[in-house]
């Protein structure tokens, strides 16, 4: 059996690839650890197999908990764990540079100590800035670090170090960058299950700026499965960005969302917009499709059917999570921008 060690795996992306790699594979156990912060919920990891997954609570800026819990030689780290909202990284930053920056200091040491095979940084596009509005200029792997929100900030400083434990101690690195994610169990304070969920609740759906700001979006299984194959066919110590050539204009997805749920485009509400908002993000994918083969699987429009009849089917997680503390996180975001 191979052993992978996975941060964040209670969360968003980190859980849909816990269960592709138990789906897909049959000699990988998995040890998932994370700290259940807002974003992380058991929900979705139900039904795993536990002969093959672990979960351990656990920080991964807590040194000693790290430690107890990485196996010597495993075969990968896999570090999705991080405060990943950019709006709370606006009110407050100092979480970011704890998990992001220096939980992924504590998982390299840990690595180097435990002799771990791979470090696998789940990295983001944003670390590159943004973009201009033309259709000629992409992201690539040469693209300078240009983070402009403290989260963008905060993964780029987290890539820095990853590349410095490559070069000082010969750690065997990645490090790849994915655009935005959507499909099942992402949080409700993200943009698509956001509108989502209120337009399932026929509430006003708030949209920043002009809507035109433009994403790169790819179904979460997608880059699940990338992640997986740079980690099997990557060369260490390179960079890998993630995406699947889709474009699109924020309410150019809200528009579609409202149509395919039958609701009036009429609830759509464009509000102030975020401080320092990217206005485009487009990754070139080139590397990752020439380099190891691979190539997205679901096309958009399948997967936004498929993300939304998943959040109509678990209407219950969603009413969980909006019933709890996000509620008030809400309102302190978007209650003046509506009115509320
Ligand atoms: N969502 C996207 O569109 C996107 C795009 C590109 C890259 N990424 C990156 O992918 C990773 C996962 O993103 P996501 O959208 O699933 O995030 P998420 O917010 O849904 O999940 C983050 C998970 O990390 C856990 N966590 C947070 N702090 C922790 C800590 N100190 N120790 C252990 N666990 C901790 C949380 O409990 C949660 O389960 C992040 O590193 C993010 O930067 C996300």
């Amino acid at each position: 059996m191979r052993i992978i060690f996975v941060t964040g795996g209670a969360g968003f992306i980190g859980s849909a690839f816990v269960r592709l790699i138990l789906e897909e594979t049959s000699d990988v156990k998995v040890i998932n650890f994370d700290a259940l912060t807002y974003a992380g919920n058991l929900e979705n990891l139900k039904g795993l197999d536990p002969s093959r997954h672990e979960f351990v609570h656990g920080d991964i800026a807590d040194r000693k908990a790290v430690f107890e819990a990485l196996p010597e030689n495993a075969d990968a780290i896999f570090n999705f764990a991080a405060e990943s909202h950019v709006d709370r990284s606006i009110e407050s930053a100092d979480e970011f540079l704890r998990t992001n920056v220096l939980g992924t200091q504590v998982l390299l040491d840990a690595a180097r100590y435990k002799k771990v095979k791979r470090f696998i940084q789940i990295s983001t596009d944003e670390v590159m800035g943004s973009l201009p509005e033309d259709d000629k200029s992409f992201f690539t792997e040469q693209s300078p670090l240009r983070p402009n929100s403290p989260y963008a900030a905060s993964k780029a400083s987290a890539e820095l170090i990853v590349r410095a434990a490559r070069k000082t101690f010969g750690l065997d690195t990645i490090i790849t960058r994915c655009g935005n994610n959507y499909g099942p169990r992402q949080f409700p304070e993200k943009l698509i299950p956001l509108m989502i969920a209120n337009a399932m609740n026929d509430e006003p759906l708030p949209v920043y700026g002009d809507g035109k700001n433009v994403r790169d979006w790819i179904y979460v299984e997608d880059h699940c499965r990338a992640i997986w194959e740079i980690y099997e066919k990557g060369r260490s110590g390179e960079i890998y960005n993630i995406g699947a050539r889709n474009e699109r204009q924020n309410i150019e997805v809200v528009k579609s969302i409202l149509d395919i749920l039958g609701k009036p485009y009429s609830l759509i509400r464009f509000v102030q917009d975020r401080p320092g908002h990217d206005r485009r993000y487009a990754i070139d994918p080139t590397k990752v499709e020439t380099e190891i083969g691979w190539k997205p699987k679901v096309k958009w429009e399948e997967g936004l059917r498929r993300t939304i009849q998943w959040y109509q089917e678990n209407q219950d997680w969603v009413e969980r999570i909006r019933n709890g503390s996000y509620r008030e996180y809400y309102r302190r975001l978007y209650g003046s921008r509506l009115g509320l």
